[in-house]
């Protein structure tokens, strides 16, 4: 090799070189700044959305799936289930039939208090001091006050009553519905829990 030939050799080398150092040195600048302004895995998990494919549910269950540390009660209606919304609007037997109360989303006005009427999504938590409810769907259950229960959520800690859709009843402790949490779909049968949906 001429001495030409080598020198232009390591020239090369010497290029590359300080091109690696070069880009280590940017990377190493990047990582405190990016682990500066992001939340740690485990935070983010705690409050990140949960998804769930509601088709899972058969129709009369319920699921209940957590997020942010809360229950959250996934209700697949029936057609006797709906029709049971109307009966207990009939007999008023409810407090805030129509969902007035400022803490429900816009897309719980309407009986079922869903996006679509098939699935309730709720949050497990009773609106008196915070017991869960239990689910309890035997229409006219003796120790739920017989031919007036239609079937709903019964909060063991106090007596508080709700209806299928959450809808508190009449005289009871608990003085709001079930709150309904922000959800949407994502698809046919997807639902995205803690992010919000247009009304
Ligand atoms: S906590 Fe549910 S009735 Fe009191």
């Amino acid at each position: 090799m001429s001495n030409d030939a080598v020198n232009q050799t390591r020239r090369r080398m010497l290029i590359g070189a300080t091109s690696v150092v070069g880009a280590v040195g940017v990377v190493g600048a990047a990582i405190p700044f990016v682990g500066s302004w992001n939340p740690s895995a485990k935070a983010k998990a705690a409050g990140a959305p949960v998804k769930y494919n509601v088709s899972k549910v058969e129709p009369g269950a319920m699921v209940t799936v957590e997020w942010r540390g809360k229950p959250v009660y996934i209700l697949r209606h029936t057609q006797q289930s709906l029709d049971s919304l109307k009966k207990v609007e009939e007999m008023h037997l409810l407090l805030d039939p129509n969902s007035d109360q400022p803490q429900q989303p816009p897309y719980a006005k309407n009986p079922e208090r869903a996006i679509k009427k098939e699935f309730s999504v709720l949050l497990g938590i009773c609106t008196h001091l915070g017991c869960a409810p239990l689910f309890r769907p035997d229409v006219g259950a003796a120790d739920l006050g017989g031919e007036k229960w239609q079937g709903g959520f019964f909060c063991p800690c106090h007596g508080s009553k709700y209806d299928l859709a959450g809808r508190v009843y009449t005289g009871v402790p608990a003085p709001l519905n079930l709150e309904v949490p922000p959800y949407r779909y994502e698809s046919d049968s997807v639902i995205v829990i803690g992010e919000d949906q247009e009304a």
